[in-house]
């Protein structure tokens, strides 16, 4: 059977660093979520998250397309994108309305405009895009902790939001490359931050509530995403990954392919430093040496080096949340997800520097198809397909998608 763009699929569309994955689902009748499977192609023309490539970029997808239609027996008319990159910020901000009817009872209308008002702060003339904005909680004359506010009585309403912004034409230039696939006018539903797809996988009600850490750690970019008390208190992004991995070991040890490079990481690599490795030696061929002579490699230097970096990794994003005074009121952990939570020991190194419980985390809470798509490498591409089931996409037909409001947005098209 072939779905029509009616149909109640929805797409969530990651292009990453080092694979593009398709997630697919498809919104049930009692209104539930039932995954119906992925696909996923290695990608070219991207670097740190952000098409560098136009043309490279947008044969990959064109390809991950058709393929993930003919796996899939689907057509794909509207996806839900993934959207990264270190150009993106965020921040909390508040907005105030006075409530000035009669009545005091608050109607949807001021709810719209404390978000609105609150959103306002970073509507710059930068050429800075907005996002997201998500709303925390709202005060009703200084009383906080309100979730929705209408039909409630007061004098002032205030709201708090986090705004994820980014420069606007660096979104489009992902945006474009879904244009190849002309025959079809592929539409863009929503554009998402991809750390915000990969906490929507990974994370459960209950880890928000008790404050948690989702980090997905790809290719080129690691994104996080931290919750107190159920709210999103900050979220961001830095242009590094496992890519830097690569490179250290391959440019350390004079290693000739990056491919091969990978593979050792993939099956030697650790970022433990307890010593159970110390005698351990691995012998590599000349060939696959920028020197001209076969050599012994120390398997506890390989650990170093990627425990180096990791370590780095961390440390910077540790720094970031410790800064806004958040890792007291962090109860649940750090979810760690994205291809390089694979590595050996980063559970272990993460609740170290942390100093809480951290795990490998995998896309979770939906039914239906779980292969391939439980691990970490998919948690962006199955967040992307949970939001657009919460934004109710797949419960009717086509609309105007996000593609064309950026457009309108830079006043670019229509
Ligand atoms: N078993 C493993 N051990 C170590 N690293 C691994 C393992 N499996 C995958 N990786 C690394 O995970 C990364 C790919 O992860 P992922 O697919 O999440 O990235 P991406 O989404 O393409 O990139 P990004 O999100 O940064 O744009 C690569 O750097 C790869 O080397
Ligand atoms: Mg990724």
């Amino acid at each position: 059977m072939i779905f029509s763009r009616k149909s109640p699929l929805i797409v969530g569309m990651d292009i990453g660093t080092s694979a593009i994955k398709i997630a697919v689902g498809e919104r049930r009748a009692d209104g539930g979520l039932t995954m119906l499977g992925s696909h996923q192609v290695e990608s070219r023309g991207v670097r740190k998250g952000e098409v560098a490539d136009h043309g490279e970029a947008s044969r990959c997808i064109l390809q991950a397309v058709q393929e993930a239609e003919d796996v899939l027996n689907m057509e794909i008319g509207e996806v839900e994108l993934a959207l990264t990159g270190a150009h993106i910020e965020s921040g909390n901000h508040r907005g105030t309305v006075p409530i000035r009817s009669e009545t005091h009872e608050i109607t949807d209308e001021d709810v719209r405009e404390a978000v609105e008002n609150a959103a306002a702060c970073v509507l710059r003339g930068d050429g800075m895009k907005v996002l997201h904005v998500i709303r925390q909680q709202f005060y009703v004359d200084g009383k906080d902790g309100i979730a929705n506010p209408a039909g409630l009585l007061g004098s002032k309403l205030e709201a708090d939001v986090h705004c994820i912004h980014g420069i606007g034409t660096r979104f489009l230039n992902t945006l474009n490359c879904l244009h190849a696939k002309q025959e079809t006018s592929m539409e863009v539903s929503n554009g998402i931050f991809s750390g915000l797809a990969s906490a929507l996988a990974v994370l459960n009600k209950h880890d928000k509530e008790l404050g948690a850490i989702a980090m997905d750690i790809g290719a080129g970019t690691t994104e996080y995403v931290v919750y107190v008390k159920g709210m999103i208190r900050q979220t961001g992004v830095i242009a590094v990954g496992g890519d830097h991995l690569v490179n250290d070991l391959q440019l350390g040890l004079k290693l000739r392919s990056r491919k091969k490079t990978e593979a050792l990481i993939r099956e030697h690599g650790s970022v433990l430093m307890d010593g159970s490795v110390s005698d351990k030696i691995l012998t590599v061929k000349t060939s696959d040496l920028l020197t001209d002579r076969e050599r012994t490699l120390h398997l506890e230097n390989i650990h170093l080096i990627l425990h180096h970096r990791m370590d780095e990794i961390l440390r910077i994003i540790h720094e970031r949340i410790r800064a806004q005074g958040l890792l007291e009121m962090m109860g649940g952990g750090v979810f760690l997800t994205g291809g390089c939570a694979r590595i050996k020991g980063l559970v272990g190194l993460a609740a170290a520097i942390f100093q809480m419980p951290a795990t490998v985390a995998v896309p979770q809470g939906f039914d239906g198809q779980m292969e391939r798509l439980a691990e970490p490498e998919m948690s962006t591409a199955v967040g992307l397909v949970k939001y657009g089931h919460i934004k109710g996409h797949g419960a009717y037909g086509s609309r105007r998608g996000f593609g064309s409001y950026v457009r309108k947005m830079l006043g670019i098209g229509e």
